[in-house]
């Protein structure tokens, strides 16, 4: 057992010994909470184990929020737990001066819809559900018409024919739908960035910040999803650990 999962058992006051009856199940499923930038989260079987990694993306979007000068827009797709947005949210709380004029927040999954509700209630109060609006979708089906300046999705990415191939701890107990990018991974990003377009969903100076598997580079994309390599200019981010992890895409 390793120390931080010792230690996620002793803030919980669970034992040892009962983690050790649950094979492979992730403690944080067992204590019921993860910890994502400073934020005590509730998660369960329905929902992605926020990652660490995941904690740079909301710096990404937190860099962007102080550089635009006026009122935004944010939208955040596949919320999972909200971790990405009740990070971006406590942070905004915390910094007056950023006004925003709508967040809104998606997932396909009611039971991580609301969960992620759930979370928003317990870390800032009811009040805070009415500055937000959640919403069930598909990915940006039908979707309202309106314009962001700032979409972010850490979307399933590892492609399918790789999920076998994942820890049991991650194949076994998390959802596959948190998971399954499909053939490259890619492809449900994809239909976003294509519905982006589409409809029209970003500002002009507007930004999309992904979350990517790590052979989603720009090589990758312009090799196999031209519309998108033609239609973005594409900033490629390493994460921690020196992989490819983020993408920051601007429209052309
Ligand atoms: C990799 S998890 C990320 C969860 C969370 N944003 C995070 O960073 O921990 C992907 C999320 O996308 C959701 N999802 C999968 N397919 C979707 C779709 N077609 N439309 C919207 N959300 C989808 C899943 O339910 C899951 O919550």
């Amino acid at each position: 057992m390793s120390v931080y999962e010792k230690n996620q058992l002793l803030k919980y006051s669970l034992k040892e010994a009962e983690l050790l009856t649950k094979g492979e199940l992730p403690v944080e499923y067992f204590t019921g909470f993860v910890n994502f930038k400073n934020l005590d989260l509730k998660v369960n079987q329905n929902v992605l184990i926020p990652r660490v990694e995941t904690e740079e993306l909301v710096d990404l979007l937190i860099n962007f929020a102080i550089s635009v000068d006026e009122s935004f827009s944010y939208l955040e797709v596949g919320t999972g737990s909200g971790a990405i947005s009740a990070a971006f949210f406590d942070f905004l709380l915390k910094t007056k001066k950023i006004q925003f004029e709508e967040l809104m927040i998606t997932d396909v999954s009611n039971e991580a819809l609301n969960l992620a509700k759930e979370n928003f209630t317990s870390l800032f109060g009811a009040s805070a559900l009415s500055k937000i609006r959640f919403l069930k979708n598909d990915l940006l089906d039908n979707f309202p018409k309106k314009r962001f300046n700032m979409i972010v999705a850490n979307l399933p990415y590892i492609p399918s024919s790789k999920i076998e191939t994942l820890d049991p701890s991650v194949k076994d107990h998390e959802p596959l739908l948190a998971l399954d990018g499909g053939e490259t991974g890619f492809e449900l990003i994809n239909k976003m960035l294509e519905q982006i377009l589409n409809q029209d969903l970003l500002v002009e100076d507007g930004k999309i910040f992904l979350e990517v598997y790590e052979t989603h580079n720009l090589r990758f994309i312009e090799k196999r999803f031209r519309k998108i390599y033609e239609n973005f200019s594409i900033l490629e981010i390493k994460d921690q650990f020196e992989r490819q992890r983020f993408l920051i895409l601007q429209k052309i």
